[in-house]
């Protein structure tokens, strides 16, 4: 059973990862705008991604007799400077995203919220990925360029990233 605080916590949590969506769902068409197939595939993936990390807080909620409630969605930005701006600005909003569950976890323990701690375990583990993957991107666009031939083969390897669908849904 969950607190009315962390039922109220993880709603805005699901807002959130909605929003992270609909963020990378905007990087994704400005990418396809700007001619880098690979960057909106990437982000398309990102974006899929999100959805299911606010899927399965509405299921975590659901599952223990909470009650979801959906919020508005704020408008992401619809233009970026470059692919280093675009991606600068993922790794600044995953340590958002990163301090937002640090926070939930931090709840759960004050709350001594057992299943609610060991729930938020998969979305620590998955922030450090999240960060690391970006980190790596902006290493690369540091390294090859952002622009030419560099740009180029970063689009191209970003390009073969597969979105894999998680396991429950795949029966
Ligand atoms: Fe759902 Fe990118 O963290």
């Amino acid at each position: 059973m969950l607190s009315k605080k962390m039922e109220q916590e993880l709603n805005e949590q699901i807002n959130k990862e909605m929003y992270s969506a609909y963020l990378y769902m905007s990087m994704s068409a400005h990418s396809t705008n700007t001619g880098l197939p690979g960057f909106a595939n990437w982000f398309m993936v990102q974006y899929h991604e999100e959805m299911e990390h606010a899927m399965k807080i509405y299921d975590y909620v659901n599952d223990q007799g909470g009650k979801v409630k959906l919020k508005a969605i704020d408008e992401p930005l619809s233009t970026f400077k470059d692919a280093m701006d675009m991606f600068q600005k993922t790794l600044k909003h995953e340590q958002f995203i990163t301090k937002s569950i640090n926070e939930l976890v931090d709840l759960a323990i004050k709350e001594k919220d057992h299943a609610t701690q060991i729930f938020l375990q998969w979305f620590v583990t998955e922030q450090i990925e999240e960060e690391g993957n970006d980190n790596d991107i902006i290493a690369k666009l540091k390294l090859a360029g952002d622009k030419g031939n560099g740009l180029f083969m970063i689009d191209k390897e970003l390009g073969a990233r597969v979105y894999t669908l998680p396991a429950e849904s795949t029966e």
